[in-house]
């Protein structure tokens, strides 16, 4: 049964390279494997606005990075996979969450900060040059998270603060509203390894020492000749230690191969033939994923229908919880609105009712929520609708004596004597 949700966003800015595969991509598709995760993943387009000013630039990466997913083993009957611009609830909970959100938190935030800061440094306005997009990137992260409600993000280190701030939101919007939101947590992969690039530094777009994921074969060989070396010649024992081709080997290769290289290095190999085995290496694992993928963008009809395909999944989980939220916050339809406004607690209390349904998680719950649409109970997610029909049951006829045998399956949402009178309520109603 799946019940952890994990959620992931990539920036559709630029042309995955193989420090995105290595890091993000292989582990990625490796975890969305396991029977137990439900996992969602997306393309965050609108996070791409932010900092691309070039609209072909921001369709082309969209494709490119779809293609790179499905290429790679995604599947999208197994996940949900979707484009954020799809997804209009997101925008909308973006707006419901930059009203709960602090504009100090924002004014901490890394990115943003960095800007302000070589801005003050180089005597500017401090704001020089910053959109409001940047400001409130860490809010629509936020969104693409807790709309889903997800558990679990992986994420690089750099966005572990992001993370933060959207369980800092969600708490202050559950605060205020009730528990709606699940406090998300970020998961770092320790193990996966940070590749360098051409030129030895990090491989990062930002440093322009790539190697395209799927540029073709031959293109694949001259990049890998071209990276470099100290000048030892052919003969001379060379070090693992600082090698970027020894570490680019390693994250390919098996223990066994990746020590017979060493055995290699030590014997004086030339760098010539470690950069062919390097590249026979890296090739044989890429070549069948870059056939799928070239075959991919020749069909671009085809992920368009894919994605269109994953946000009808992923709507179908956010269309109704954005229901739930307008409703949370006072958006709501006003002949819901008894003609004579409620004018004691108990008028509205009067009318508070259980509610059972089932979860994207294949659980079953129930709430209980008063007239105006305040939850004063959750319930956890219980295997059969039958367990939900005691549950609620015995709620209904023992009334609040049932709280603490029944707690540790629910929790409690509003103030005990308002839940309290609620149920003495409907007790006595005898429903
Ligand atoms: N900010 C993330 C990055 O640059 C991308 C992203 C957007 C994301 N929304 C997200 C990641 C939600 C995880 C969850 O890597």
């Amino acid at each position: 049964m799946k019940t952890l949700r994990v959620l992931t966003g990539i920036t559709t800015s630029g042309t995955p390279h193989l420090g995105n595969y290595v890091g993000a991509v292989r582990p990625t598709v490796r975890a969305s494997r396991q029977p137990e995760v439900d996992s969602f993943y997306f393309l965050a387009d609108y996070h791409a606005l932010i900092k691309v000013g070039d609209p072909a630039r921001v369709q082309r990466s969209t494709l490119e990075i779809a293609a790179t997913w499905l290429a790679c083993g995604l599947n999208p009957d197994e996940v949900t996979f979707y484009r954020q611009s799809d997804i209009p609830e997101i925008p909308e909970l973006t707006w419901l969450l930059t009203c709960v959100t602090g504009k100090g938190m924002l004014n901490r935030a890394h990115a943003y900060k960095a800007s302000v800061d070589k801005n003050t440094a180089s005597g500017e306005d401090p704001d020089a040059g910053v959109t409001a997009g940047l400001f409130m990137y860490p809010v629509l992260m936020a969104a693409d998270i807790l709309m889903f409600n997800a558990h679990r993000v992986p994420v690089g280190r750099d966005q572990i603060q992001h993370i933060e701030m959207a369980r800092d939101i969600a708490a202050s919007f559950n605060h205020l509203y009730g528990e709606h939101f699940t406090l998300p947590e970020a998961a770092i992969e320790e193990h996966v390894a940070t590749l360098p690039g051409l030129d030895g530094r990090k491989m990062s777009k930002s440093y322009d020492n790539t190697i395209p994921l799927f540029t073709p074969r031959e293109q694949l060989r001259k990049l890998i000749m071209g990276i470099v070396t100290d000048s030892r010649l052919p003969g001379e024992p060379k070090d693992t230690q600082g090698s970027a081709l020894f570490q680019l080997y390693q994250a390919f290769a098996s223990v066994d191969e990746t020590a017979s290289l060493a055995q290699s290095y030590a014997s004086g190999i030339a760098w010539g033939e470690a950069k062919q085995l390097l590249f026979e290496r890296i090739d044989q694992e890429i070549a069948p994923m870059r056939a799928v993928y070239e075959e991919l963008m020749q069909n671009p009809a085809h992920i368009e229908h894919t994605l269109r395909r994953g946000a009808e999944k992923a709507r179908s989980v956010a269309t109704p919880f954005t229901r739930e939220l307008r409703q949370a916050v006072g958006l709501r339809a006003l002949d819901t609105l008894a003609t004579k406004a409620p004018t004691t607690k108990s008028a509205k209390i009067a009318a508070a009712s259980f509610k059972q349904y089932r979860e994207s998680d294949g659980l079953f719950y129930f709430k209980l929520v008063d007239a105006g649409g305040q939850i004063l109970l959750q319930s956890d997610g219980f295997t059969s609708p039958k367990e939900v029909g005691q549950a609620i049951a015995r709620l209904q006829s023992e009334g609040s004596p049932a709280l603490d045998a029944l707690r540790p399956r629910m929790k409690v949402m509003a103030g005990t004597a308002e839940l309290t009178a609620a149920l003495e309520q409907l007790a006595s109603a005898g429903h």
